[in-house]
């Protein structure tokens, strides 16, 4: 595995560098014939995976698998283990407990470098003393046998291509821009053909557009390379738009793990709906669960319904649960207008806060009997509407099969 650690004094520069390439020894797990691409579509696979660092319960018992080539990514806020899944991926660390499963081979034990797994890590900084081409080529200098000059310069000149900085051989990582440079370090990483490409949080130092743009390569990228790419990242706009399917984490367990759609029409649980987007919710006491929707009875004189999402656990009655309603869901209209007749759900507010966002604006209004709501109204209904300031009296209402109703947890 070659080693992208940028903040690399030239000391720690001698890391060993090393083909991505070599095999783990072919095995036969579960019945499944390891190793084989067209029998076996997964490609990482935990078995109960936890990892313990002394007290800390950073991995716990965690199960879940990635098919060769998705692009796959570990959601979650600070701390919940993220980053120590991918390193028990990568080989940098070893679980407490539980199989780590590469290509279909148990991997546990088996070191960084003989894993056919690259890793690019968050402050990608580069070989200071080299230049582009040199950077790049990096990994392919340290093999043995160290491949001939010409070989190295075509596979650089194709990897510039492939992240589409032709012409910047010789540049130095000083005159290269943040996104430049963090090309470079995919570069670098993609030379030594991993099957399995690591990212953690790659994108964060750079700025929203640059980010934007660096998405899209990166997804683009890895259409054409076509091999299985695991980001790891805190923010939910880069996982959904980026990957074919999610893990969201809480405290070192997964929370749920779907597609981008799926976790954001049927989110398992409030966290889930929480972490995803952004919801309003209203929790209360299950009074009655039916077999699509539950009833959940919110405040004295206020009952909601809402879809029970596809594969959910069902509520009980008596139970805890909430209603979650997305913001875009949400209708407003001034007060008094004839309007909204085929919603389920109509209460009369007051606008507490605009929040202009460009192609869309959010409205906090706050209701008689439900709190505070967030309502989000594209620009073009808002043009034709008028829009409405902070103290306006408004209407508001959605329909129940906008709302969810989920665990309280
Ligand atoms: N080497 C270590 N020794 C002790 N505790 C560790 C070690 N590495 C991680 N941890 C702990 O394990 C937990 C998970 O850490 P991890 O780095 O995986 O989080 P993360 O989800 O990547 O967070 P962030 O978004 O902040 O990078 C944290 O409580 C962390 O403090
Ligand atoms: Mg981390």
């Amino acid at each position: 595995m070659s080693i992208e650690r940028s903040a690399l004094g030239s000391s720690q520069m001698t890391e060993r560098i090393l083909d991505a390439r070599p095999s783990v020894p072919g095995t036969v797990s579960e019945g499944r014939v390891a190793g084989d691409p067209v029998r076996d579509p997964v490609d990482i696979e935990f078995i109960g995976v936890t990892k313990r660092f002394g007290e800390i319960l950073a991995v716990d018992d965690i199960d879940f698998s990635i098919e060769r080539g998705a692009f796959h990514s570990f959601l979650g806020p600070s701390g919940c283990g993220k980053t120590t899944s991918l390193r028990l991926i990568a080989g940098f660390e070893q679980p407490t407990a539980g199989n780590v499963l590469i290509g279909g081979n148990a991997v546990v034990g088996v070191p960084p470098h003989k894993r056919p797994v690259n890793m690019v890590f968050q402050n990608y900084a580069l070989f200071p003393h080299l230049n582009v081409a040199d950077n790049i080529g990096y990994g392919l200098r340290q093999r043995s046998p160290r491949p001939a000059k010409a070989d190295i310069a075509a596979r650089v000149d194709e990897m510039l291509e492939l992240v589409r900085l032709p012409g910047f051989a010789k540049r130095r990582s000083w005159e290269l821009s943040g996104g430049q440079q963090q090309r470079v370090a995919l570069a670098r990483a993609l030379i030594n053909r991993p099957t399995v490409l690591l990212l953690d949080e790659p994108l964060a130092a750079l700025d929203r557009k640059l980010r934007r743009e660096m998405q899209i390569e990166l997804q683009t990228l890895q259409r054409e390379v076509g091999i299985t790419f695991v980001l790891v990242t805190h923010d939910q706009e880069e996982a959904l738009s980026m990957s074919d399917s999610i893990s969201v984490m809480r405290d070192g367990r997964i929370e749920q793990t779907g597609n981008p759609e799926g976790l954001y029409d049927a989110p398992l649980n409030r966290y889930v709906a929480d972490f995803i987007g952004k919801s309003n919710f209203f929790a209360g006491e299950v009074v009655e669960a039916g077999q699509d929707s539950t009833f959940i009875k919110v405040n004295a004189d206020k009952t909601l319904r809402g879809r029970n999402p596809k594969g959910a656990e069902r509520l009980a009655a008596g139970e805890r649960g909430v209603i979650a309603v997305r913001p875009e869901l949400i209708h407003v209209w001034p007060l008094g207008r004839d309007a909204g007749a085929e919603l389920d759900v109509r209460i009369a507010g007051c606008v507490k806060n605009r929040i202009f966002l460009g192609e869309h604006t959010e409205y906090l209004v706050e209701t008689r009997g439900l709190g505070d709501i967030l309502a989000l109204v594209p620009k073009h209904v808002e043009t034709s509407e008028g829009g409405f300031s902070p103290g306006d009296e408004v209407s508001i209402g959605w329909r129940n099969t906008a709302a969810l109703s989920l665990k309280d947890a």
